[in-house]
């Protein structure tokens, strides 16, 4: 549904500054009916390849596919199968009501003013507007303009939806309702949808996938399982009583795969990242030769905060 060869695009840089590469050689396919997360910290080049995607950043060079359509070469007809909601919410008219900013939008995609009615009633019950059709969209909360926003792209009927960090500024419960949204349009219409965030939780429970990119680069395109099982294998918890001696602390140190995360009279936490078994039973065979007393040898939380931050140290070969 959606291809991307060798996508580059380079802003100019400030004064005497050299240019900044914002997307270096950037390249995914995306299927129809599927979830992907575009995940990155901030500056990475989200938001320009999301431009890009809906025809908003041109890029230097590369090209994009929106269902068979080369949106590099003919504009028009790719960008009917595209709508997009760009970072904060400035997407929905403030003077507007509810009601009135989807039948605005509705209208600019040329929708039958016939099928309008039943359509705009159907996505503002789907996100829960109902009771706010004919309040001011200035006067709603920043999570109902987000799904206002959201409301308007999909109403548009586009194979393709790209919602630049639809989570953003939204407080816990808003967030949460939003990526339960997200994933029954998908599941609903087989809608296509790319998302950026920089929150990996966002990623975690929303998307089947999850293109990383640093740098204007991708490190990691997998589905969110395997990430997180790649490292669910290599990372255990050791838990002892009080501190290490000084042979411990050395010889637990001289080892690269051994952090020793906390050390306090009352305990100590090591973490262990294992490429294979043996490590595992020399940090332990350091521990039980001084009599340290366990407490604890878990395996790590699953946690995709870890994955994240060590696919982006570099530290893990993926797909
Ligand atoms: N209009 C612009 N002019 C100059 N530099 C820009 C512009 N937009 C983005 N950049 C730079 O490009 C890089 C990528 O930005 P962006 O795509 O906004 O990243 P993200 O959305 O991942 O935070 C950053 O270094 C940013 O400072
Ligand atoms: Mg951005």
């Amino acid at each position: 549904m959606v291809r991307v060869e060798a996508l580059e695009k380079a802003y100019p840089g400030r004064k005497g500054e050299p240019p900044v590469k914002a997307v270096n050689n950037i390249s995914f396919s995306v299927g129809e009916g599927s979830l992907v997360g575009l995940l990155g910290p901030n500056g990475a080049g989200k938001t320009t390849t999301v431009k890009m995607l809906c025809g908003l950043v041109k890029p230097d060079s590369g090209r994009i596919f929106i269902n068979g359509k080369e949106l590099t070469k003919r504009r028009i007809p790719a960008l009917a199968e595209v709508s997009a909601v760009l970072e904060g919410n400035r997407n929905v008219y403030w003077r507007l009501t509810a009601r009135e900013n989807l039948e605005f939008f509705a209208a600019l995609k040329g929708l039958n003013p016939a099928a309008l009615r039943s359509e705009i009633d159907y996505y503002l019950e789907f996100f829960q507007l109902v009771e706010k059709s004919d309040v001011e969209a200035r006067k709603l909360s920043r999570g109902m303009q987000q799904k206002l926003a959201i409301a308007a792209a999909l109403i548009a009927n586009s194979k393709v939806v790209l919602l630049d960090e639809p989570t953003l500024g939204l407080d816990v419960q808003a967030s949460y309702e939003i990526r339960q949204l997200l994933k029954k349009i998908v599941e609903e219409q087989g809608r296509t949808v790319i998302l950026t965030t920089h929150d990996m939780n966002v990623v975690q429970d929303t998307c089947e996938r999850v293109i990383i990119i640093n740098q204007g680069k991708i490190v990691a395109d997998d589905s969110v399982h395997n990430l997180l099982d790649l490292f669910r294998m290599k990372v255990y918890k050791i838990v002892i009583q009080g501190e290490l001696n000084a042979e411990q602390r050395q010889a637990l140190g001289a080892m690269e795969e051994v952090v020793i995360e906390e050390e306090s009279p009352q305990r100590t936490v090591i973490s262990v990242r294992l490429e294979g078994s043996q490590i595992l039973y020399d940090v332990i065979g350091i521990l039980g030769s001084y009599n340290s007393v366990l407490e604890s040898i878990d395996q790590e939380q699953n946690n995709f905060e870890r994955v994240f931050l060590e696919i982006l140290k570099g530290g893990v070969e993926s797909a």
